[in-house]
């Protein structure tokens, strides 16, 4: 059976994407996660549900994603540690998105240990800038089933409709150029720091984000694959 047909199995700790807006975290964590048969948990999605929702907490957030700044951590943290008390993420998750400062990171740290989860293995998404704008502009989103699309290199078969749940694709209101630059300034300074953390901790896969779809879903299967059983 060929690599990318294998059932990677269940998951007993957490898989973490890393990398800058447009490295393909989403695309890549949805399949590992169905794969796996665990909780994709992409902490832009839960926000863009509560600015979506009108909740307390989607109002303090919409104007700060407006702007392309990260959400303070005294929010994120208390809606992921809600998230993964429930009992679908009692096998592992993947997160998308999480964590994006040392501070989370570091919660997250202890969390899992309470939890008892084995240590969690972080997926490096490795690409330059030149890339990230032109899949970022070229991003289209179904509203229903959430599938991502890009017009340049992964268009739908009809223009502006997902092909598998016929739902509008929509472009993300910070997918603008004035606000990528600041979203990809935001990882710079609060998020890159992360990639030494997890390297001196021994966790950092790294993987070549700027391949195909194809590809990169191939590498990320075959480095999640080696983890099982491991520590
Ligand atoms: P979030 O939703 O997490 O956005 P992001 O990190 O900026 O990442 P993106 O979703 O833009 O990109 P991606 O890497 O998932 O790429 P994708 O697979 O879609 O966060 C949004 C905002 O929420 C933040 O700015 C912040 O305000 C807030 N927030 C979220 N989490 C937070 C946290 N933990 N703390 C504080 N604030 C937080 O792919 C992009 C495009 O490229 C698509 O069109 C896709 O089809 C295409 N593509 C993907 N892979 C490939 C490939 N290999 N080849 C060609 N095209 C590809």
């Amino acid at each position: 059976m060929a690599l990318e047909q294998r059932p990677v199995g269940k998951l007993d700790r957490a898989v973490i994407f890393l990398g800058p807006p447009g490295s393909g975290k989403g695309t890549q964590a949805k399949v590992l996660a169905a794969k796996c048969c665990v909780p994709h948990l992409s902490t832009g999605d839960m926000l863009r549900e509560h600015v979506a929702n009108g909740s307390t907490l989607g109002l303090k957030a919409k104007p700060i994603m407006e702007r392309g700044e990260l959400v303070p951590d005294s929010l994120v943290l208390k809606m992921v540690a809600e998230r993964i008390e429930r009992p679908d993420c009692s096998h592992g998750f993947v997160f998308d998105g999480f964590p994006r400062t040392v501070t989370q990171a570091k919660y997250l740290g202890e969390l899992l240990k309470r939890q008892g989860f084995k240590q969690p293995f972080v997926i490096h998404m490795v690409i330059g800038n030149a890339l990230l704008i032109r899949r970022l502009t070229g991003r289209r989103t179904c509203k229903v089933g959430g599938e991502i699309y890009n017009i340049y290199d992964r268009p739908p078969k009809v223009e502006g409709i997902c092909d598998n749940d016929g739902g509008e694709l929509i472009q993300r209101p910070d997918d603008r150029e004035e606000v990528i630059r600041q979203r990809l300034h935001a990882y710079e300074k609060q998020t890159s720091p992360l990639v030494s953390y997890y390297r001196r901790l021994g966790f950092l896969h790294e993987i070549d984000a700027s391949k195909s779809v194809a590809e990169v879903e191939q590498e990320i299967i075959q480095a999640v694959s080696g983890i099982r059983g491991a520590r």
